[in-house]
Protein backbone atom coordinates (compact mmCIF):
# COMPACT_ATOMS: atom_id res chain seq x y z
CA UNK A 1 0.00 0.00 0.00
CA UNK A 2 3.17 2.76 1.22
CA UNK A 3 4.18 2.25 -2.42
CA UNK A 4 1.13 3.31 -4.11
CA UNK A 5 0.78 6.81 -1.42
CA UNK A 6 1.49 10.34 -3.16
CA UNK A 7 4.10 12.58 -2.65
CA UNK A 8 4.08 15.90 -3.00
CA UNK A 9 6.89 16.45 -5.92
CA UNK A 10 8.48 19.56 -4.05
CA UNK A 11 9.03 21.49 -1.34
CA UNK A 12 7.00 24.96 -3.03
CA UNK A 13 3.78 22.14 -4.07
CA UNK A 14 3.70 21.11 -0.25
CA UNK A 15 4.20 24.90 0.92
CA UNK A 16 1.63 25.91 -1.32
CA UNK A 17 -1.10 22.92 -0.51
CA UNK A 18 -0.31 22.99 3.59
CA UNK A 19 -0.64 26.98 3.53
CA UNK A 20 -3.51 26.58 0.91
CA UNK A 21 -5.41 24.34 3.87
CA UNK A 22 -4.37 27.11 6.75
CA UNK A 23 -5.79 30.17 4.70
CA UNK A 24 -9.41 29.81 4.32
CA UNK A 25 -12.44 31.68 5.46
CA UNK A 26 -11.17 31.70 8.85
CA UNK A 27 -8.78 33.82 8.10
CA UNK A 28 -9.74 36.25 5.91
CA UNK A 29 -13.14 36.63 7.19
CA UNK A 30 -13.07 35.08 10.85
CA UNK A 31 -9.61 36.96 11.33
CA UNK A 32 -10.83 40.77 10.83
CA UNK A 33 -13.84 40.54 12.22
CA UNK A 34 -12.73 38.80 15.12
CA UNK A 35 -9.96 41.48 15.31
CA UNK A 36 -12.47 44.08 14.89
CA UNK A 37 -14.66 43.19 17.22
CA UNK A 38 -11.61 41.87 19.80
CA UNK A 39 -9.96 45.34 20.57
CA UNK A 40 -8.13 45.34 17.39
CA UNK A 41 -4.07 45.32 17.09
CA UNK A 42 -4.81 43.89 20.93
CA UNK A 43 -5.99 40.98 19.41
CA UNK A 44 -3.49 40.70 16.67
CA UNK A 45 -0.98 40.36 19.00
CA UNK A 46 -2.46 37.68 21.28
CA UNK A 47 -3.05 36.17 18.42
CA UNK A 48 0.09 36.14 16.95
CA UNK A 49 1.41 35.08 20.38
CA UNK A 50 -1.04 31.92 20.65
CA UNK A 51 -0.25 31.24 17.02
CA UNK A 52 3.49 31.13 18.01
CA UNK A 53 3.59 29.44 21.38
CA UNK A 54 0.79 26.93 20.71
CA UNK A 55 -0.23 26.37 16.94
CA UNK A 56 2.68 26.13 15.68
CA UNK A 57 3.88 23.60 18.11
CA UNK A 58 0.79 21.75 17.49
CA UNK A 59 0.96 21.46 13.82
CA UNK A 60 5.03 20.40 14.22
CA UNK A 61 3.11 17.14 15.85
CA UNK A 62 1.19 16.40 13.46
CA UNK A 63 3.46 17.31 10.57
CA UNK A 64 5.84 15.06 12.03
CA UNK A 65 3.60 12.06 13.32
CA UNK A 66 2.01 12.17 9.64
CA UNK A 67 5.55 12.21 7.98
CA UNK A 68 6.78 9.27 10.34
CA UNK A 69 3.84 7.06 9.73
CA UNK A 70 3.22 8.08 5.62
CA UNK A 71 -0.79 6.93 6.61
CA UNK A 72 -3.81 8.31 7.27
CA UNK A 73 -4.99 9.74 10.50
CA UNK A 74 -6.40 6.48 11.99
CA UNK A 75 -3.21 4.03 11.07
CA UNK A 76 -0.52 7.16 12.24
CA UNK A 77 -1.93 7.41 16.04
CA UNK A 78 -2.11 3.64 15.85
CA UNK A 79 1.51 3.14 15.14
CA UNK A 80 3.08 5.62 17.45
CA UNK A 81 1.17 3.26 20.08
CA UNK A 82 2.67 1.28 22.56
CA UNK A 83 0.30 -0.51 24.38
CA UNK A 84 -3.57 -2.01 23.67
CA UNK A 85 -4.70 0.66 25.48
CA UNK A 86 -3.37 3.82 23.24
CA UNK A 87 -3.72 1.75 20.45
CA UNK A 88 -7.51 1.95 20.92
CA UNK A 89 -6.94 5.50 21.83
CA UNK A 90 -5.18 6.49 18.75
CA UNK A 91 -8.31 5.02 16.63
CA UNK A 92 -10.66 6.51 18.45
CA UNK A 93 -8.77 10.15 18.23
CA UNK A 94 -8.10 9.61 14.17
CA UNK A 95 -11.33 8.28 13.72
CA UNK A 96 -13.17 10.77 15.92
CA UNK A 97 -10.67 13.47 13.77
CA UNK A 98 -12.20 11.50 10.44
CA UNK A 99 -15.62 12.47 11.40
CA UNK A 100 -15.27 15.88 12.85
CA UNK A 101 -13.46 17.30 9.48
CA UNK A 102 -16.44 15.52 7.68
CA UNK A 103 -19.03 17.53 8.96
CA UNK A 104 -16.34 20.83 9.03
CA UNK A 105 -16.28 20.04 5.67
CA UNK A 106 -20.56 19.86 5.50
CA UNK A 107 -20.60 23.59 6.64
CA UNK A 108 -17.84 24.91 5.12
CA UNK A 109 -18.91 24.13 1.70
CA UNK A 110 -22.26 25.92 2.15
CA UNK A 111 -20.67 29.21 3.08
CA UNK A 112 -18.28 28.14 0.09
CA UNK A 113 -21.32 28.21 -2.07
CA UNK A 114 -21.94 31.58 -1.00
CA UNK A 115 -19.05 32.90 -1.90
CA UNK A 116 -19.30 31.06 -4.88
CA UNK A 117 -22.53 31.89 -6.27
CA UNK A 118 -21.23 35.87 -5.43
CA UNK A 119 -18.29 34.84 -7.40
CA UNK A 120 -20.40 33.79 -10.76
CA UNK A 121 -22.80 36.94 -9.99
CA UNK A 122 -20.40 39.51 -11.38
CA UNK A 123 -19.49 37.51 -14.24
CA UNK A 124 -23.22 37.40 -15.55
CA UNK A 125 -23.78 40.73 -14.89
CA UNK A 126 -21.03 41.30 -17.08
CA UNK A 127 -22.32 39.85 -19.82
CA UNK A 128 -26.01 41.40 -19.18
CA UNK A 129 -27.06 38.58 -18.07
CA UNK A 130 -29.36 41.17 -15.20
CA UNK A 131 -32.08 37.78 -14.23
CA UNK A 132 -29.38 35.36 -13.42
CA UNK A 133 -27.10 38.13 -11.88
CA UNK A 134 -30.07 39.23 -9.55
CA UNK A 135 -31.00 35.32 -8.48
CA UNK A 136 -26.88 34.64 -7.84
CA UNK A 137 -27.05 37.45 -5.57
CA UNK A 138 -30.07 36.72 -3.67
CA UNK A 139 -30.10 34.26 -0.24
CA UNK A 140 -32.37 31.38 -1.45
CA UNK A 141 -32.45 27.75 -0.21
CA UNK A 142 -32.06 27.33 -3.71
CA UNK A 143 -29.51 29.09 -5.04
CA UNK A 144 -27.22 27.84 -2.12
CA UNK A 145 -28.08 24.36 -3.11
CA UNK A 146 -27.64 24.88 -6.31
CA UNK A 147 -23.99 26.94 -5.48
CA UNK A 148 -22.93 24.18 -2.90
CA UNK A 149 -23.20 21.34 -4.96
CA UNK A 150 -20.68 23.00 -8.15
CA UNK A 151 -18.46 23.72 -4.91
CA UNK A 152 -18.33 20.11 -4.02
CA UNK A 153 -18.03 19.02 -7.72
CA UNK A 154 -14.92 21.01 -7.48
CA UNK A 155 -13.62 19.81 -4.29
CA UNK A 156 -14.47 16.24 -5.30
CA UNK A 157 -12.80 16.24 -8.55
CA UNK A 158 -9.38 18.09 -6.98
CA UNK A 159 -9.14 14.95 -4.58
CA UNK A 160 -10.22 12.50 -7.04
CA UNK A 161 -7.17 13.62 -9.24
CA UNK A 162 -5.11 12.50 -6.49
CA UNK A 163 -1.92 14.17 -4.36
CA UNK A 164 0.58 15.36 -7.05
CA UNK A 165 -2.26 15.92 -10.01
CA UNK A 166 -5.18 17.52 -7.82
CA UNK A 167 -4.16 18.69 -4.86
CA UNK A 168 -0.60 19.88 -4.86
CA UNK A 169 -0.87 21.12 -9.07
CA UNK A 170 -4.16 23.04 -7.90
CA UNK A 171 -2.48 24.58 -5.15
CA UNK A 172 0.31 25.52 -6.81
CA UNK A 173 -1.41 27.24 -9.53
CA UNK A 174 -4.41 29.28 -6.83
CA UNK A 175 -2.55 30.20 -3.73
CA UNK A 176 -0.01 32.80 -5.88
CA UNK A 177 -2.90 34.02 -7.11
CA UNK A 178 -4.28 34.22 -3.90
CA UNK A 179 -1.82 36.08 -2.95
CA UNK A 180 -1.88 38.19 -5.75
CA UNK A 181 -5.72 39.45 -5.56
CA UNK A 182 -5.42 39.94 -1.94
CA UNK A 183 -2.71 42.58 -1.82
CA UNK A 184 -4.05 44.25 -5.11
CA UNK A 185 -7.57 44.74 -3.33
CA UNK A 186 -5.70 46.04 0.00
CA UNK A 187 -4.07 48.43 -2.05
CA UNK A 188 -6.41 49.78 -3.95
CA UNK A 189 -9.18 49.87 -0.89
CA UNK A 190 -6.34 52.14 0.68
CA UNK A 191 -6.75 54.97 -2.15
CA UNK A 192 -10.32 55.50 -1.15
CA UNK A 193 -11.88 57.68 1.39
CA UNK A 194 -12.50 56.24 5.15
CA UNK A 195 -9.46 53.53 4.52
CA UNK A 196 -7.63 55.34 6.97
CA UNK A 197 -9.94 55.36 9.90
CA UNK A 198 -10.63 51.32 9.30
CA UNK A 199 -6.59 50.90 9.38
CA UNK A 200 -6.86 52.84 12.75
CA UNK A 201 -9.68 50.29 14.04
CA UNK A 202 -7.48 47.46 13.11
CA UNK A 203 -4.07 48.33 14.12
CA UNK A 204 -4.50 50.87 17.52
CA UNK A 205 -5.01 48.37 20.16
CA UNK A 206 -7.49 48.67 22.58
CA UNK A 207 -5.53 46.90 25.80
CA UNK A 208 -7.95 46.93 28.17
CA UNK A 209 -9.13 43.89 26.35
CA UNK A 210 -5.49 42.39 26.48
CA UNK A 211 -6.00 39.98 29.70
CA UNK A 212 -10.09 39.16 28.88
CA UNK A 213 -10.90 35.21 29.02
CA UNK A 214 -13.22 35.83 26.24
CA UNK A 215 -10.15 37.40 23.82
CA UNK A 216 -8.25 34.60 24.94
CA UNK A 217 -10.69 31.89 23.59
CA UNK A 218 -11.32 33.65 20.81
CA UNK A 219 -7.63 34.20 19.74
CA UNK A 220 -7.04 30.51 20.36
CA UNK A 221 -10.14 29.03 18.69
CA UNK A 222 -8.98 31.33 15.64
CA UNK A 223 -5.19 30.25 15.43
CA UNK A 224 -6.57 26.17 15.98
CA UNK A 225 -9.10 26.76 13.04
CA UNK A 226 -6.91 28.43 10.81
CA UNK A 227 -3.82 26.22 10.89
CA UNK A 228 -6.57 23.32 10.41
CA UNK A 229 -5.26 21.42 13.59
CA UNK A 230 -6.83 18.37 15.51
CA UNK A 231 -8.74 16.59 13.12
CA UNK A 232 -5.71 15.37 10.89
CA UNK A 233 -5.41 17.31 7.99
CA UNK A 234 -2.18 18.49 8.47
CA UNK A 235 -0.85 14.96 9.51
CA UNK A 236 -2.05 13.43 6.49
CA UNK A 237 -0.58 16.39 4.20
CA UNK A 238 2.77 15.89 6.18
CA UNK A 239 2.47 11.95 5.27
CA UNK A 240 2.98 13.07 1.66
CA UNK A 241 6.28 15.05 2.57
CA UNK A 242 9.68 13.74 1.63
CA UNK A 243 11.80 12.35 3.86
CA UNK A 244 14.44 15.02 3.26
CA UNK A 245 12.30 18.30 3.89
CA UNK A 246 13.68 19.91 6.99
CA UNK A 247 9.98 19.73 9.03
CA UNK A 248 10.67 22.44 11.94
CA UNK A 249 11.43 25.23 9.33
CA UNK A 250 8.52 24.06 6.66
CA UNK A 251 5.83 23.82 9.45
CA UNK A 252 7.29 27.16 10.23
CA UNK A 253 6.93 28.78 6.95
CA UNK A 254 3.08 27.26 6.97
CA UNK A 255 2.31 28.78 10.03
CA UNK A 256 3.93 32.58 9.14
CA UNK A 257 2.15 32.12 5.62
CA UNK A 258 -0.93 31.60 7.65
CA UNK A 259 -0.47 34.12 9.91
CA UNK A 260 0.99 36.58 7.56
CA UNK A 261 -2.11 35.83 5.18
CA UNK A 262 -4.89 36.92 7.99
CA UNK A 263 -3.33 39.78 8.56
CA UNK A 264 -3.13 41.19 5.27
CA UNK A 265 -6.86 40.47 5.22
CA UNK A 266 -7.15 42.55 7.95
CA UNK A 267 -5.52 45.26 6.25
CA UNK A 268 -8.25 44.51 3.66
CA UNK A 269 -11.11 43.74 5.08
CA UNK A 270 -11.24 46.24 7.81
CA UNK A 271 -10.64 49.70 5.62
CA UNK A 272 -13.01 48.47 3.22
CA UNK A 273 -15.79 48.52 6.15
CA UNK A 274 -15.28 51.82 6.66
CA UNK A 275 -14.85 52.99 2.67
CA UNK A 276 -18.41 51.12 3.15
CA UNK A 277 -19.45 53.44 5.99
CA UNK A 278 -18.20 56.68 4.01
CA UNK A 279 -20.40 55.65 0.73
CA UNK A 280 -23.33 55.29 3.41
CA UNK A 281 -23.63 51.46 4.02
CA UNK A 282 -24.29 50.70 7.36
CA UNK A 283 -21.19 48.91 9.23
CA UNK A 284 -22.37 48.73 12.85
CA UNK A 285 -25.12 46.46 14.23
CA UNK A 286 -28.12 47.48 16.38
CA UNK A 287 -25.39 47.12 19.83
CA UNK A 288 -23.18 49.29 17.72
CA UNK A 289 -20.85 46.69 16.70
CA UNK A 290 -19.15 45.99 13.82
CA UNK A 291 -21.09 44.00 11.76
CA UNK A 292 -19.08 40.74 11.46
CA UNK A 293 -21.00 37.85 10.83
CA UNK A 294 -22.15 35.97 7.49
CA UNK A 295 -24.01 39.84 6.84
CA UNK A 296 -20.23 41.01 6.67
CA UNK A 297 -19.52 39.39 3.73
CA UNK A 298 -22.85 38.86 2.01
CA UNK A 299 -24.01 42.37 2.30
CA UNK A 300 -22.02 44.95 3.66
CA UNK A 301 -19.18 44.12 1.34
CA UNK A 302 -21.66 43.62 -1.95
CA UNK A 303 -23.21 46.92 -0.45
CA UNK A 304 -19.68 48.74 -1.11
CA UNK A 305 -19.00 47.45 -4.31
CA UNK A 306 -22.56 48.49 -5.50
CA UNK A 307 -21.98 51.80 -4.74
CA UNK A 308 -18.43 51.68 -6.89
CA UNK A 309 -20.01 51.66 -10.47
CA UNK A 310 -18.48 49.77 -12.65
CA UNK A 311 -15.26 49.21 -11.07
CA UNK A 312 -17.32 47.35 -8.95
CA UNK A 313 -17.97 44.61 -11.27
CA UNK A 314 -14.47 44.37 -11.01
CA UNK A 315 -13.39 44.33 -7.45
CA UNK A 316 -16.78 42.17 -6.67
CA UNK A 317 -15.27 39.65 -8.92
CA UNK A 318 -11.52 40.06 -7.61
CA UNK A 319 -12.49 39.53 -4.10
CA UNK A 320 -15.33 36.91 -4.31
CA UNK A 321 -12.50 34.92 -6.61
CA UNK A 322 -10.03 35.85 -3.42
CA UNK A 323 -12.90 33.59 -0.95
CA UNK A 324 -13.35 31.01 -3.59
CA UNK A 325 -10.11 30.08 -3.91
CA UNK A 326 -9.01 30.15 -0.18
CA UNK A 327 -12.50 28.07 0.61
CA UNK A 328 -11.45 25.43 -2.14
CA UNK A 329 -7.56 25.25 -1.15
CA UNK A 330 -9.04 24.24 2.23
CA UNK A 331 -11.83 22.12 1.39
CA UNK A 332 -9.60 19.71 -0.50
CA UNK A 333 -7.40 19.44 2.37
CA UNK A 334 -10.76 18.27 4.79
CA UNK A 335 -11.94 15.69 1.92
CA UNK A 336 -8.77 14.14 1.76
CA UNK A 337 -8.86 13.03 5.39
CA UNK A 338 -11.70 10.78 4.96
CA UNK A 339 -10.61 9.95 1.50
CA UNK A 340 -7.43 8.58 2.49
CA UNK A 341 -8.76 6.51 5.23
CA UNK A 342 -11.26 4.68 3.10
CA UNK A 343 -8.65 4.08 0.25
CA UNK A 344 -5.75 2.86 2.57
CA UNK A 345 -7.68 0.91 5.11
CA UNK A 346 -10.97 -0.04 3.45
CA UNK A 347 -9.46 -0.90 0.46
CA UNK A 348 -11.78 2.31 -1.98
CA UNK A 349 -10.55 3.11 -5.05
CA UNK A 350 -9.39 6.76 -4.96
CA UNK A 351 -12.18 8.00 -7.03
CA UNK A 352 -14.88 5.66 -5.46
CA UNK A 353 -13.78 6.88 -1.71
CA UNK A 354 -13.38 10.80 -3.48
CA UNK A 355 -16.99 10.55 -5.22
CA UNK A 356 -18.81 8.60 -1.89
CA UNK A 357 -17.30 10.50 0.82
CA UNK A 358 -17.91 13.65 -1.37
CA UNK A 359 -21.57 13.03 -2.33
CA UNK A 360 -22.27 12.25 1.62
CA UNK A 361 -20.59 15.43 2.50
CA UNK A 362 -22.50 16.80 -0.01
CA UNK A 363 -25.79 15.74 0.98
CA UNK A 364 -25.50 16.42 4.79
CA UNK A 365 -24.32 20.12 3.57
CA UNK A 366 -27.80 20.30 1.54
CA UNK A 367 -29.07 19.29 5.12
CA UNK A 368 -27.52 21.85 6.73
CA UNK A 369 -28.62 24.54 3.88
CA UNK A 370 -32.18 23.75 4.10
CA UNK A 371 -32.39 24.05 8.42
CA UNK A 372 -29.74 27.14 8.09
CA UNK A 373 -31.09 28.93 11.09
CA UNK A 374 -31.05 25.89 13.64
CA UNK A 375 -28.55 23.55 11.85
CA UNK A 376 -25.73 25.66 10.89
CA UNK A 377 -25.15 26.88 14.67
CA UNK A 378 -24.97 23.32 16.07
CA UNK A 379 -23.00 21.71 13.34
CA UNK A 380 -20.31 24.82 14.13
CA UNK A 381 -20.44 24.81 17.70
CA UNK A 382 -20.02 20.66 18.21
CA UNK A 383 -17.10 20.30 15.58
CA UNK A 384 -15.36 23.26 15.96
CA UNK A 385 -15.69 24.49 19.18
CA UNK A 386 -16.27 20.98 21.09
CA UNK A 387 -14.66 18.60 19.26
CA UNK A 388 -11.31 20.03 17.39
CA UNK A 389 -9.79 21.42 20.91
CA UNK A 390 -10.56 18.10 22.31
CA UNK A 391 -8.70 16.16 19.71
CA UNK A 392 -5.89 18.89 19.32
CA UNK A 393 -5.27 17.61 22.91
CA UNK A 394 -4.80 14.50 22.75
CA UNK A 395 -2.40 14.87 19.31
CA UNK A 396 -0.17 16.82 21.48
CA UNK A 397 -0.87 13.87 23.93
CA UNK A 398 0.31 11.25 21.75
CA UNK A 399 3.08 13.27 21.01
CA UNK A 400 4.31 14.37 24.14
CA UNK A 401 3.13 11.34 26.11
CA UNK A 402 2.91 8.24 24.38
CA UNK A 403 5.62 8.09 21.51
CA UNK A 404 8.63 7.51 22.37
CA UNK A 405 11.16 10.08 22.30
CA UNK A 406 13.59 9.06 20.47
CA UNK A 407 11.28 8.10 17.12
CA UNK A 408 10.53 11.49 17.39
CA UNK A 409 13.77 12.69 17.18
CA UNK A 410 14.67 10.32 14.22
CA UNK A 411 11.82 11.70 12.24
CA UNK A 412 12.73 15.59 12.46
CA UNK A 413 16.25 13.98 12.34
CA UNK A 414 15.62 12.75 8.21
CA UNK A 415 15.86 16.44 6.59
CA UNK A 416 17.78 18.69 9.38
CA UNK A 417 20.15 16.60 11.00
CA UNK A 418 21.15 19.17 13.77
CA UNK A 419 18.26 19.50 15.16
CA UNK A 420 19.28 17.99 18.02
CA UNK A 421 21.06 21.14 19.29
CA UNK A 422 18.54 23.53 17.99
CA UNK A 423 16.39 25.61 20.09
CA UNK A 424 13.63 23.74 18.41
CA UNK A 425 14.42 20.94 20.24
CA UNK A 426 15.27 22.43 23.47
CA UNK A 427 11.88 24.17 23.56
CA UNK A 428 8.85 22.14 21.56
CA UNK A 429 9.13 18.73 23.81
CA UNK A 430 8.55 20.58 26.56
CA UNK A 431 5.59 22.65 25.02
CA UNK A 432 3.10 19.53 23.50
CA UNK A 433 4.14 17.58 26.24
CA UNK A 434 2.52 20.41 28.71
CA UNK A 435 2.61 23.69 27.75
CA UNK A 436 -0.07 22.82 25.14
CA UNK A 437 -2.35 20.30 26.77
CA UNK A 438 -2.64 22.84 29.61
CA UNK A 439 -4.06 25.83 27.76
CA UNK A 440 -6.16 23.54 25.24
CA UNK A 441 -7.28 22.03 28.32
CA UNK A 442 -7.88 25.89 30.25
CA UNK A 443 -9.34 27.38 27.46
CA UNK A 444 -11.68 24.15 26.82
CA UNK A 445 -12.98 24.70 30.26
CA UNK A 446 -13.92 28.49 29.64
N1 LIG B 1 -7.94 26.46 8.10
C1 LIG B 1 -9.02 26.69 7.21
C2 LIG B 1 -9.56 28.11 7.38
O1 LIG B 1 -8.99 28.91 8.06
C3 LIG B 1 -10.13 25.72 7.35
C4 LIG B 1 -9.71 24.30 7.50
C5 LIG B 1 -9.12 23.50 6.58
C6 LIG B 1 -9.92 23.51 8.65
N2 LIG B 1 -8.93 22.23 7.12
C7 LIG B 1 -9.41 22.24 8.37
C8 LIG B 1 -10.47 23.81 9.86
C9 LIG B 1 -9.47 21.26 9.34
C10 LIG B 1 -10.52 22.84 10.82
C11 LIG B 1 -10.01 21.58 10.58
O2 LIG B 1 -10.57 28.45 6.82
Amino acid sequence: MTNSRGEFSSRFGFLMAASGSAVGLGNIWGFPTNAASNGGAAFLFTYLLLALVLAYPALMAELIIGRHSRSNAVTALQLISVGEKSKLLGFLVGFLGIVTVTFILSFYAVVSGWMFALFIEPIARFFGWISVASWLEFDSTARNIIALVLFMVLTISIINAGVQNGIEKWARRLMPALITILIALSLYVFTLPGALVGLQAYLIPDFTRVASAELLVDAMGQAFFSLSLGVGTMLVYGSYLSKEENLPMIGGLVALLDVGIAVLAGLLILPAMYVALESGVEIFDSQGNLIAGPRLIVSVLPNLFGTMGSVGLFVAFSFFALMTIASLTSSISMLEVPVSYAVEELNFSRSRASVSIGGFVTIMSILIAMNFDWLFDVVVTLTTELSQPLLGLFFCIFVGWIWRRDAILEEIRCGSPNVQNSIFWKIWPFYVKFICPLAILMVYLQ
